[in-house]
């Protein structure tokens, strides 16, 4: 089978993250007996710097050509003084946007072996497997924008079927898990949450009868999500909470750095990515932890190749490295012996060889 993934490294540790999961799907490819292309691209600051664009042209055709696309990270402080269209982000929106993306699984479920990683009680933790399913090209990042020196405005919309859409998503994914949906919004203050309220209300019991259907205002879930993580089955949020809340939730699995993400059209073209950022601080240093670019890599083969059997190779494979003991410094305990990214990502390809 020739299939081909476009790989999108980024900005700072997305280059070094990306690396290593290429090396998983090389690994993948010889041990399962298919043929990858994997051609790279530029996005980000990497786009801009390059070709003066952070979403270059060239950079959409190899993505439109693609089945899948594998992405790092992008920004960083070089570039926060550059022009609001030109900002790394807003390559990364753009991708979003043209390929459609419109609705991101983030799958928060921690590893038991991480416990201490998180700062969260062990007994809190117990159970916890959430997916999170943000609402990814509307709402408050793709609104006009105004700004003059002394005002700013960004303008928050959603229309009926970009919310029913996401619901669908949503409610199908907790059709296959534990049959329940809590739906996120500001209801009591946003007009837009009460629009996704109002359709939610309507589209749950009609279509997702079966399933238990619960409403939390964003600050409240903001703190049950840390009182009690482990009721909750899937989540679905508008855009901007969805972004703020997955790095809350991240923290049940120890770190940023272990979650991936899956961002779905209608077909089966998607844009899978870590839920981290390009992380200025450690760029450039061997030291990222290349775990969630991996499983966001597994996510990939299952969702929008259909390989089953090799996404459950790459999910046991960091499984089993962790079972192992080897740890990046984000989910180290102190005074624990820390492998760099390079490593880890070697013993992770090397896990999936050794399989039977
Ligand atoms: C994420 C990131 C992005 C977002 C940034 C880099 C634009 O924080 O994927 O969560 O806000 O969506
Ligand atoms: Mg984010």
């Amino acid at each position: 089978m020739q299939t081909t993934i476009a790989i999108l490294p980024g900005d700072g540790i997305g280059t070094e993250v990306t690396r290593e999961a290429v090396k998983v799907l090389r690994a993948v490819e010889q041990k399962f007996g298919h043929q990858f292309e994997l051609p790279e691209a530029l996005i980000g600051g990497a786009g801009l710097d390059a070709e003066d664009d952070p979403f270059p042209q060239q950079t959409a055709d190899i993505c439109a050509d693609a089945t899948a696309v594998l992405l790092g990270a992008v920004g960083g402080p070089k570039w926060d003084s550059v022009a609001t269209e030109k900002r790394p982000e807003k390559g990364l929106l753009r991708l979003r946007a043209a390929l459609d993306v419109f609705a991101n699984l983030r799958p928060v479920a921690p590893h038991p072996i991480l416990a201490d990683a998180s700062p969260l009680r062990a007994d809190l933790l117990q159970g916890v497997d959430i997916m999170v399913v943000r609402e990814l090209t509307g709402g408050i990042y793709f609104g006009e924008k105004e700004r003059t020196a002394d005002s700013a405005t960004d303008v928050c919309t959603y229309t009926r079927s970009e919310i029913e859409r996401v619901l669908r998503i949503a409610g199908k994914l907790a059709q296959g898990r534990r049959q329940k949906v809590t739906s996120v919004d500001k209801s009591n203050v946003l007009e837009t949450s009460r629009l996704w309220r109002e359709v939610t209300n309507e589209l749950m019991p009609r279509e997702f009868g079966d399933l238990e259907l619960e409403h939390l205002l964003v600050d409240a879930a903001a703190m049950h999500l840390l009182s009690r993580p482990a009721d909750f089955d899937v989540i679905v949020t508008e855009n901007m909470f969805g972004d703020i809340l997955t790095d809350e939730a991240s923290m049940l699995a120890g770190s940023m750095g272990m979650l991936p993400s899956a961002s779905l059209n209608d077909g089966a073209r998607g844009l899978y990515e870590p839920i981290h950022g390009s992380a200025p601080d450690i760029a450039g240093q061997n030291k990222a932890n290349p775990c969630g670019t991996i499983l966001s890599a597994a996510m990939l083969l299952r969702l929008s190749l259909g390989l089953e059997e090799e996404a459950a190779s790459v999910e046991n494979a960091v499984n089993q490295v962790l079972s192992d003991g080897l740890r990046t410094g984000d989910i180290a305990k102190p005074g624990e012996a820390v492998v760099n990214t390079a490593d880890m990502g070697s013993a992770i390809a090397a896990a999936i060889d050794a399989a039977n």
